[in-house]
């Protein structure tokens, strides 16, 4: 198959932090990036270093409020604040390695709370502020959540309905001051005056590299989410990652879109640019294009990491809200999350002025595995190829497409360019996860011999590009977002008149897959707009909008297979319209 180039100019590629990626590659080691400093909290690495180094002026943050003025936050201001609320932390008696969870949104509060957390050494566990109860009882259950940091809103909404099932939960901390009739008691405090009584210093315990320091919550195909936990040594693939894949550069003002209840959130809204020392925006409001490309202008920002889905949508809202708009502090544009169609690269290419260099990672990479650099041609459509320091290679996969895997326990790989299979990183890299919270036996299928096994499907043309062809299974990708069909389905289920439940991913234009359910009714309840329309409010409430199904269609019955498992490849297939005999198309297992 042959693809168009995007070329480089020469120039900015010799400028860009990585010049000569083989060069590099060749002689990169994790442990020469490694930097040896007392502890390697991540706190301190991406904070309080810069202060000690004479940078404490530099503005790390800006927060772009919904309504009203945009706070900014040097780095000493961030230093400073998050030893008030390590202080706070440490107060309410938690432990190191304690979880403290997070369900805010992208407010300053949050991400002085996550800094302070990591310097207790506690481990920040964030949750999507979009979800509702139901995915927020179940990931404070697994992570047996001790504090939870969050707003009185979103506490009142979600929290306060499910309190009593999260024994473990010791302590609430409410962000804002619209807080009076919330504290029931049962240990929600209000944030601000125990920050205000904190002290400004602290300092940080030492800490070693394997200690935790994030766990995020993700989906797979059966079961609840697992928790990935990531280390504090992660710090050395976001910061590295951010200077090579990202090409961030002192002086650059990033924006990374993504919300901190997701891991392109901390990785790279907070920890990779913080390390790197650069400045962030950070807007709370949710997407619109005009505001958006205005963010982009008057901002100045010069490096964007966004998600396909995004992109999307500005490309659907047209040129007029960019007409006439200053983009030249633009360098490099990056995108993540789902795969980013060759018509996207080239509207950014026309209408920025920027082609968007595509990345690909997981939640349990904890960091970018394959980019498009800064300084090497693009071919549209491709993931890049893997970053200096990973090396990665395409697992085969028999005829019945179970992977490969040699009686010696290693994965047996593919050895043609071009060839699809499983792709797998070799084992270990600095923000690889270290295990799944509990639940070590799913911890374990991820891996085989020194390999870890992404379950995506993707080929390697003969120049090393990567070429994502699908996920190996049924899990959902709405909006960059993963959601874990189980998870809806689990939550349908209690509906009363609901029997049986498959929720799939049905592919569409702007966000990618949308989540749509069949359902089976029992009890006599009889299929009618009204129940779909109860099921529909149940389902958002209970989920919340990040989750919830956009369709829900009733059915007399769900295909099978003979051990009895629901055929969700069946039902994608139906929904596509295509024959059900011809799944090629479909991936997934079912
Ligand atoms: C899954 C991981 C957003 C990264 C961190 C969130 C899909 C990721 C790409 C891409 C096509 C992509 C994969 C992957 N994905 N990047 N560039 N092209 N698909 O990670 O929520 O754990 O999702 O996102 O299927 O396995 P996540």
């Amino acid at each position: 198959m042959e693809h168009r180039y995007i070329s480089k100019d020469p120039a900015i590629a010799s400028e860009s932090n990585l010049p000569d990626y083989d060069t590099l590659r060749a002689h990169f080691t994790w442990q020469s990036a490694r930097r040896t400093t007392v502890g390697g909290n991540i706190a301190h690495e991406a904070v309080d270093r810069h202060v000690a180094e004479g940078r404490g002026d530099v503005i790390a943050f800006r927060f772009l409020a919904e309504q009203g003025p945009s706070r900014e936050f040097s780095y000493e201001l961030l230093a400073r604040e998050s030893n008030r609320f390590a202080n706070v932390l440490e107060r309410l008696g938690v432990a190191p390695g304690d979880l403290v969870f997070t369900l805010s949104g992208r407010l300053p509060e949050l991400y002085v709370a996550m800094i302070g957390t990591l310097k207790v050494r506690c481990v920040v566990a964030p949750l999507f502020s979009a979800f509702g109860p139901d995915p927020v009882r179940q990931r404070l259950q697994a992570g047996r959540g001790r504090v939870l940091i969050t707003t009185a809103a979103a506490y009142r909404q979600k929290v306060a309905p499910i309190r009593g099932d999260l024994p473990d939960l010791e302590h609430v901390l409410l962000i804002g001051d619209d807080v009076a009739g919330d504290i029931d008691g049962q240990g929600v405090c209000v944030l601000a005056p125990l920050m205000a009584a904190a002290s400004t210093e602290y300092s940080i315990a030492p800490t070693g590299p394997e200690d935790p320091a994030f766990v995020h919550f993700t989906s797979g195909t059966t079961g609840m989410p697992k928790g990935a936990v990531h280390v504090h040594d992660a710090v050395v693939a976001q910061e590295t990652t951010g200077r090579y894949a990202l090409d961030l550069r002192p002086g650059d003002v990033f924006w990374c879109t993504a919300d901190p209840g997701w891991v392109t959130g901390t990785s790279y809204g907070l920890v990779a640019p913080l390390a790197c020392g650069v400045t962030c925006v950070i807007d709370e409001a949710d997407f619109d294009a005009v505001r958006w490309y205005s963010i982009l202008e008057h901002e100045q920002v010069s490096v964007w990491y966004t998600a396909p889905t995004a992109l999307r949508m500005l490309m659907k809202a047209g040129d007029e809200p960019v007409a006439g708009r200053d983009l030249t502090h633009l360098r490099h544009v990056a995108s993540v999350g789902e795969p980013l169609n060759p018509e996207v690269v080239e509207w950014g290419e026309t209408l920025l002025g920027k082609a968007i260099h595509d990345t690909w990672w997981q939640t349990e990479t904890g960091a970018i595995m394959v980019a498009n650099f800064a300084s090497m041609p693009i071919r549209p459509g491709s993931m890049g190829r893997p970053v200096p320091g990973i090396e990665i290679g395409i697992v085969r996969r028999d005829s019945s497409g179970e992977r490969v895997i040699a009686e010696s326990g290693q994965p047996v790989f593919v050895t043609q360019p071009g060839v699809e299979g499983e792709l797998a990183i070799r084992t270990p890299w600095p923000s690889m996860m270290r295990a799944y919270l509990n639940a070590p036996d799913r911890y374990k299928a991820c891996f085989a011999g020194d390999w870890y096994l992404s379950g995506d499907l993707a080929r390697i043309d003969a120049d090393g590009y990567v070429w994502f062809i699908g996920r190996g299974d049924d899990v959902i990708k709405s909006a960059g977002h993963l959601i874990g069909p189980f998870e809806v389905e689990s939550a349908l289920m209690e509906y009363p008149a609901v029997v049986e439940a498959a929720v799939i991913g049905v592919p569409d234009q702007v966000v990618g897959e949308r989540v749509e359910a069949f359902v089976v009714l029992g009890g006599g309840a009889e299929p009618s707009e009204a129940i779909t329309r109860d099921l529909m409010a149940f389902a958002r409430r209970r989920l919340g909008s990040a989750v919830a199904p956009r369709r829900i269609t009733c059915e007399p019955a769900l295909p099978h297979t003979q051990s009895g498992k629901i055929m969700r490849r069946v039902l994608r297939a139906r929904a596509q319209g295509l024959p059900e005999g011809d799944l090629s198309t479909l991936g997934g297992s079912g």
